[in-house]
């Protein structure tokens, strides 16, 4: 059965670093035969251009039909002053998706202590995996819009807690056993319900993973002093968009950072964790890494070929302990260069 993927570019670096995954998605997929069939869709703000909607009806359609959805990137100040903003279109489409959990493995590669901000010492064994709701909170709470007065609602329910707290208790049993809760609960009522939803399924059901609860401001703090003591790290909607950028960094480069959001069911939607770089768009300079690694995830989380995820992990892996890779990590790699080396140390 050839597997169908929904392959929106976006805006900015998006096209060059999608591009970048395919290849090396199709190289895995001659490799391990497995069929894939991408079809491109305009999303984010091309499709303002061209359609007039961020997310077109016939792009969420072709979304909600697909096996998974691939992103590049959206975003950008050419629609920064209109009235449609290429973001909304990515909040819906994932809340249309359903795709409640968001994945961001970060992780400091064994040789790549020099390239974090930090001191190797730190940075060293740093493997995190952020799981930040991703279709609740503030991001979609009632907004207020206005120039004297504004407001955006921050909402919660326990069952949405609960969805998105089970997918890191059952991650965290697969890696090291534990799971630290970021909330802020010594302010918002949210982040109170957060936690006593995320302790009731820990007694009831997870008491084998060791469960800590840190509240946000120190966690952006404790994060920079001893990142390697996290393992899973579950947190809302904004706390996670934040906290993963600053994690991110920690690895060297949020170009290497990719993404898996997923919901009910095995479809999902694959995205690097970095923004569309308006700044160096089609100048074939971003790192793809990111973005290959968002494919690995395609394959391992929709398509269940863990082998053909892993082998694109290792290819990476080893392409960057030679020495290659993108100016951001320090080296001389061309976008589409760093793609083709992975794609060539691909084996079965
Ligand atoms: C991310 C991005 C998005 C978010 C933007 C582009 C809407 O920053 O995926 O982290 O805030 O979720
Ligand atoms: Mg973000």
């Amino acid at each position: 059965m050839t597997h169908k993927i929904a392959f929106l570019p976006g805006d900015g670096v998006g096209p060059e670093v999608a591009r970048a995954a395919r290849s090396v998605m199709m190289r895995a997929g001659e490799i391990y035969s497995i069929p894939l069939k991408f079809e491109e869709h305009d999303f984010g703000g091309v499709a303002i251009d061209r359609h007039g909607d961020p997310l077109p009806p016939e792009t969420l359609t072709a979304c909600l039909e697909a096996d998974a959805v691939f992103l590049g990137a959206v975003g950008g100040p050419k629609w920064e002053k209109g009235p449609l903003r290429p973001e909304s279109g990515l909040l819906a489409l994932r809340k249309h998706l359903g795709v409640y959990a968001n994945l961001r493995p970060i992780r400091v590669l064994p040789g790549m202590e020099n390239h974090s901000p930090l001191t190797p010492d730190r940075a060293r064994g740093c493997d995190i995996l952020i799981i930040r709701e991703l279709t609740g909170g503030l991001y979609f709470g009632e907004k207020r819009e206005g120039m004297e007065r504004a407001s955006d609602n921050c909402v919660y329910t326990r069952e949405e807690v609960v969805r998105v707290a089970r997918i890191a208790f059952e991650a965290a049993r697969g890696r090291r056993g534990k799971v630290t809760s970021v909330d802020k609960a010594n302010v918002m009522a949210t982040s109170r319900l957060w936690r006593a939803a995320v302790i009731a399924l820990h007694e009831t059901e997870y008491r084998d993973v060791e469960l800590e609860h840190v509240l946000v401001d120190a966690m952006a703090m404790k994060l920079i002093q001893r990142p390697a003591a996290f393992d899973v790290v579950l947190t809302e909607n904004l706390f996670g968009d934040i906290l993963s950028d600053e994690a991110s960094v920690i690895a060297g480069s949020i170009g290497l950072a990719p993404s898996a959001s997923l919901g009910e069911g095995a479809r999902g939607l694959y995205e690097p964790i970095h923004g569309s770089a308006p700044d160096i768009a089609e100048e074939d300079k971003a790192n793809p890494a990111g973005a290959i690694l968002s494919g690995a995830m395609l394959l391992r989380f929709s398509l269940q070929r863990d082998d053909a995820a892993q082998a694109i992990e290792r290819a990476v892996e080893e392409t960057i302990n030679n020495g290659h890779g993108t100016a951001d990590i320090g080296g001389r790699d061309s976008c589409s260069e760093f793609a083709a080396r992975v794609a060539g140390a691909l084996r079965a």
